[in-house]
């Protein structure tokens, strides 16, 4: 079965970790897109509320049908320590009985870990199982860093092993 990798983000940093991850690994990616607008800071504040709220927001794709995906990656940036809203909304849309399930989250400097723990208990309740997951830096770093790192994590945890 075919494997996909969905992820939101608000300032392109989890979009190239899932882009980076999708060629090393051939899978599909579709990006979750919020239509709250969270640039500025007060929408910053807000969306930090959001996420510490688990808030749902509006999201396009609105449905997402996992049928033909047996492998489904969930990459979400770490807000409030929190998954991101869109990703939030996403997973209570998503049918993931019987399929395995990689997260991962890109943070500033902390609190990714804990935004994982999250999106494991929400994606085990869609009947999702967890089957391995990490968190990337990305304070201060450049997008070839991050691609870079992406990499190394790939290969380290032998990723592509899970697709096959
Ligand atoms: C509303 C908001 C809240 C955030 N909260 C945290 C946080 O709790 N911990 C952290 O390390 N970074 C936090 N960040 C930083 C992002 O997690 C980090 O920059 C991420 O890599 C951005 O991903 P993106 O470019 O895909 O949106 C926050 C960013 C935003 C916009």
């Amino acid at each position: 079965m075919k494997t996909i990798v969905l992820y939101y983000s608000r300032t392109r940093k989890t979009a190239h970790v899932a882009k980076t991850l999708a060629e090393e690994i051939q899978a599909d990616t579709t990006e979750v897109m919020d239509l709250k607008n969270r640039m500025g800071v007060i929408n910053y504040l807000g969306s930090s509320l959001d996420a510490l709220r688990e808030n749902k927001t509006i999201i396009n794709p609105d449905t997402y049908d996992l049928s033909e995906y047996g492998l489904i990656y969930i990459g979400t940036p770490t807000w409030a320590a929190k998954p991101a809203p869109a990703i939030i909304t996403m997973i209570d849309k998503c049918d993931l009985k019987g399929k395995d399930v990689i997260l991962f989250s890109t943070m500033g400097s902390s609190g990714g870990l804990k935004a994982v723990e999250r999106m494991k208990e929400k994606v085990e309740a869609r009947g999702g199982r967890m089957v391995n997951s990490f968190s990337i830096k990305t304070g201060g770093k450049a997008i070839e860093d991050i691609n870079n790192e992406t990499k190394k994590i790939s290969e380290e945890m032998d990723l592509k092993i899970y697709g096959i």
